[in-house]
């Protein structure tokens, strides 16, 4: 059995932001009672001792937990290289001091867009200054340097842009990953897949800077697989090469198993070797003895392993079948849909609504989002805000998305 060499702790899922494509669970209520310094601290020894080399600290906003010097710290003692995944908001000189003394090998920043309005826009919040601010810092302060850029319908037409101020950043890395759509992303799907002509006008973009900026700045740039023939090989295979610990314990093969209906695994209960090596949860789709057709008799079948059994689930109600971004899939239908709808009409960006990503519900507010890329139009977006507190209430009753269980 293969060991797992990349753990992401997700530290909390308090955040700051309220990005409509966040991958957090919708039910964040559920992980109010967050490990403790010490069971974090046994949990990345016993990590240590199965394999795990990086350790992935990301959240929600892992800068909210006011014990996170003391986590790298521990990290480092055991050998762990450490990397944060950040919003940046909360990393004062003084908090990236200690940081750096602890150890903190890398440091991730998302950024929403390169224009601060649209940043904000997109982040829920005044943001984009205290992100910028915060990316000196850390270049100040001799990091290796990634910017994480999501990309959607609202800010893909300006990747030219983005480009030249990570490059004006002095980004080492910028990580163009076009959304994937679980969680937030996936009830606003409708309204963040992209077009076919942005995602090719987004590609050559791509393709002429990476030429230009060979020597100077690593670009990846993830595509968006509803416009694949085969599916991506999501995590490199089920319970193969990495693992997530969620803020409350629990342990899943990749960040967004939690919406599957399968036994839980937390380290409250187990050990994380006990998780890896003998729980169903992580033998449930190892390998390939578990797969249907047309995946059994693929020759693709340990390329893509089936492709993703989240996005699996989300389209079909059953993890246990091939992803339907596959062409060879039965249910292909269900993605070749959505990607028609998002080309369908003259109109190359078409007005959408939007939730944003929060762990309280209630309030409806209103937004507007500018689409730089279409100068001379403005189109409205309903942010429905949840504000104060039930999950069961993330939609209004005025709600047009489609609800959870929809299979689109
Ligand atoms: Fe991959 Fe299955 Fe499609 Fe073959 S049929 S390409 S294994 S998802
Ligand atoms: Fe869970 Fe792909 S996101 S298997």
């Amino acid at each position: 059995m293969n060991r797992p060499f990349g753990m992401l702790a997700e530290l909390t899922y308090a955040c700051p932001l309220h990005c409509p494509y966040c991958s957090n669970p919708l039910n964040l209520a559920d992980y109010h009672e967050e490990l403790t310094m010490a069971e974090w601290q046994r949990v990345l020894t016993e990590a240590r001792a199965l394999g795990v080399l990086q350790l992935h600290l990301s959240g929600g906003e892992p800068l909210q937990r006011r014990d996170l010097v003391e986590l790298v710290a521990s990290a480092r003692e055991l050998g762990l290289y450490t990397n944060l995944i950040t919003s940046a908001l909360g990393l004062s000189p003084r908090r990236a001091e200690q940081l750096k003394t602890a150890g903190l090998d890398h440091v991730q920043i998302s950024i929403q867009a390169d224009e601060p309005a649209l940043s904000d826009r997109i982040a829920g919040t005044p943001s984009y200054g205290r992100k910028i601010a915060a990316v000196r810092l850390v270049k100040e302060l001799g990091w290796p340097l990634t910017l994480n850029v999501v990309l959607h319908r609202h800010n893909i037409d300006r990747i030219g842009r983005i480009l030249d101020l990570a490059e004006e950043l002095g980004a080492d890395r910028i990580e163009l990953a076009n959304t994937q759509y679980y969680g937030w992303a996936w009830h606003n799907r409708a309204a963040l897949l992209p077009s076919r002509a942005q995602l090719d006008q987004a590609e050559a973009v791509v393709r002429t800077a990476r030429q230009r900026l060979e020597r100077k700045m690593q670009i990846i740039y993830v595509i968006p697989d509803y416009y694949s023939q085969y599916p991506k090989p999501c995590m490199g295979g089920w319970g193969q090469q990495q693992l997530t610990v969620t803020p409350n314990g629990d342990v899943l093969p990749c960040p967004a198993a939690h919406t599957l209906k399968l036994p839980r695994a937390t380290v409250r209960e187990h050990s994380l070797a006990w998780i890896w090596e003998e729980s169903p949860l992580f033998q449930r789709f190892r390998g390939t003895e578990w797969m249907p057709e047309p995946c059994r008799i693929c020759e693709r079948r340990e390329v893509d392993f089936g492709g993703c059994r989240c996005q699996a689930f989300q389209l079909t109600g059953d993890a246990a079948r091939t992803d339907p971004v596959c062409h060879l899939s039965p249910d292909h239908r269900v993605v070749a849909e959505a990607v028609e709808a998002a080309n369908a009409g003259a109109e190359p960006i078409a007005p959408g609504r939007l939730v944003p990503r929060t762990s309280t519900a209630r309030r409806v507010e209103t937004m507007e989002v500018y689409l730089p890329a279409r100068k001379s139009r403005r189109f409205s977006h309903r942010y429905d805000a949840c504000q104060d507190d039930k999950n069961s209430d993330y939609y209004s009753p005025t709600d047009s998305l489609e609800s959870p269980g929809d299979v689109p």
